[in-house]
């Protein structure tokens, strides 16, 4: 047996252990003539080195990484949320070449109309709880719009009949709080959207915890809350691309991440009704502060942003033409957090022990996530039923299309 192949042996046998996070990735490995010889990575003879592109989104950091000839796994396979197949090096092509698909669980594709039909609007609390629910949102949000300079406070008349406003204007407008300016806008949404991914995780965690505790089904909740966890993340990693987070904004981030987390794990371990309810009016504020930002933009309120070409994880995220703007990308991302806000008011009106999620066969159409906060418990059934019939006839129909004529 020749020494390469007893030593990829070696380190074979060892793999589980490094599974268990018992040893390091990078070990010594004792080849046949019992002497180490030197420091190597496991899977060093398995993968060609590669100067792939890094997942990094900080332009430092990115090209710091793909200067290094490290070991990539899979770097060509398309998709959304990493490497654009544009950027993709000919010299690089590994076994996983034909690899494609996308990484994200869904890809969120809407019509103008569709994005029109977003509106504010918000429950009215009922239940205790909800009032509890609200509160803590409408505290936080007053915490964050003071940490981050927002204010809701009407433009004059006059600035806006400039069309578009000047840069005098503005400036005037940013230094007495008015407006806000893009890097306070960066700022408020990287934040946001760093803690908005925390609770379609900690739901579907907790949920896949307890159909593996108790050997229950789940219902098909969890598929819909890690849906919700990735695309948040997806609005977060868009903007960084944007935005190159400060060594401060970034510390914010870890603050609150270690906090929320932690609370709202909690949370959901006690009330999981409450807690889709809080997610609920969260994603109300989201889709109110979007509004802003929007007819900010829109008026010329923001000139950065003016014509500002969509980020192309973006255009690939969301399906979007190749000339699309930033601004297209904001009304994608405030349609996703009605989404939002209109699935966890649904679901926090069910049983959260027995009822089916009503959305686990088919959402319901981007005009209603758009304009209603959310469905009551006997809607949803109502709307479980109409998919299920709905899907059941399409079955129906094609097996007529597809079975041969006689
Ligand atoms: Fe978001
Ligand atoms: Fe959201």
């Amino acid at each position: 047996m020749s020494t390469s192949l007893m030593m990829r042996q070696s380190a074979h046998a060892l793999r589980p252990i490094v599974g268990l996070g018992l040893r390091p990735a990078v070990m010594s490995v004792r080849c046949i003539s019992g002497t180490t010889q030197r420091q190597k990575t496991l899977y060093e003879s398995d993968i060609p080195p590669s100067k792939g592109p890094s997942t990094a989104l900080k332009p430092g950091v990115r090209q710091r990484e793909e200067a290094q000839h490290v070991k990539v796994v899979g770097s060509e396979a398309k998709g959304s949320e990493g490497p654009h197949p544009h950027e993709r090096n000919p010299q690089t092509s590994v076994a996983l070449d034909d690899l494609h698909g996308n990484w994200t669980m869904m890809n969120p594709i809407y019509t103008e109309a569709e994005l029109d039909a977003v509106q504010v609007v918000g429950r009215p609390p009922v239940s205790a709880s909800d009032k509890i629910a609200h509160g803590s949102v409408k505290l936080l949000r007053r915490l964050f719009d003071f940490f981050t300079g927002y204010k809701d406070k009407p433009i004059p008349a006059a600035v806006l009949a400039e069309n578009p406003p000047s840069i005098e204007s503005i400036q005037a407008l940013r230094r007495n709080g008015t407006l806000l300016s893009d890097k306070a806008w960066l700022l408020r949404i990287i934040l946001l959207e760093s803690i908005a991914g925390v609770p379609g995780m900690v739901g579907g965690t907790l949920r896949h915890l307890r159909s593996l505790r108790l050997l229950r089904r789940d219902g098909g909740w969890i598929h819909t809350l890690l849906e919700e966890a990735e695309n948040e993340r997806m609005h977060l990693l868009t903007f960084m691309t944007i935005a190159q987070p400060t060594i401060f904004t970034r510390a914010l981030v870890l603050a609150a991440q270690g906090v929320f987390y932690n609370a709202f794990f909690l949370t959901y371990l006690v009330s999981p009704k409450s807690a889709h309810r809080f997610v609920g009016a969260l994603e109300e504020e989201a889709v109110r502060t979007y509004t802003h930002c929007i007819h900010d933009v829109e008026r010329g309120l923001v000139p950065e942003w003016t014509g500002k070409p969509a980020p192309s994880i973006a255009v690939d995220y969301w399906r979007l033409q190749p000339s699309a703007t930033l601004l297209d990308v904001i009304r994608a991302v405030r349609a996703d957090e009605a989404t939002h806000r209109f699935v966890n008011h649904s679901l926090a009106d069910l049983d959260q022990k027995h009822d089916f999620n009503p959305f686990a066969l088919g959402e319901a159409s981007a005009e209603i996530r758009g304009s209603k906060y959310g469905f009551t418990r006997e809607e949803s059934a109502e709307f479980a039923r109409d998919t299920k019939r709905r899907l059941s006839e399409d079955t129906k129909s094609s097996n007529v299309l597809e079975s041969p004529s006689l």
